[in-house]
């Protein structure tokens, strides 16, 4: 994404400090949401986990995932935004856009999935 917005032309319209500020404060909010969900999950958890079968003791509630379902998806789309409006690039809100949407699909795949994988965890302990 920084490739693609150094070799792109910047946009007057986003020259602006008010602009700059919230590109700031969204990678503020967006790293303190991925860092979050990245403690709080550990690397198995977060990368790994449930396409291994290595399932967490239970689902986490607690910040960042009280916040939002998916705070590392979303926090991470923070991430891009606040970095397209700081760099005052039009591709950058574009690529940002593409990437909100890949996520938005992932997260329609996975939810479900990690949902029926706890499920059947569940349903395996109350037969042993
Ligand atoms: C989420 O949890 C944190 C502390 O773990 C708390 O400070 C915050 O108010 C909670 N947010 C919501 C929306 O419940």
């Amino acid at each position: 994404m920084t490739v693609a917005m150094r070799q792109q032309a910047r946009w007057d319209l986003m020259e602006r400090t008010d602009v700059c500020y919230v590109g700031v404060a969204l990678m503020v909010l967006g790293t303190v949401l991925v860092a979050g969900s990245f403690l709080r999950l550990g690397f198995t958890g977060t990368f790994l986990g449930d396409y291994f079968g290595i399932l967490m003791e239970e689902k986490v509630t607690c910040f960042p995932f009280n916040v939002s379902e998916n705070p590392m998806y979303w926090g991470s789309t923070a991430n891009y935004l606040g970095l397209a409006l700081i760099g005052a690039s039009p591709v950058g809100l574009i690529l940002t856009a593409i990437v909100a949407v890949v996520y938005k699909v992932a997260i329609r795949i996975e939810g479900p999935f990690t949902e029926q994988i706890y499920l059947e965890r569940s349903q395996r302990r109350k037969l042993q």
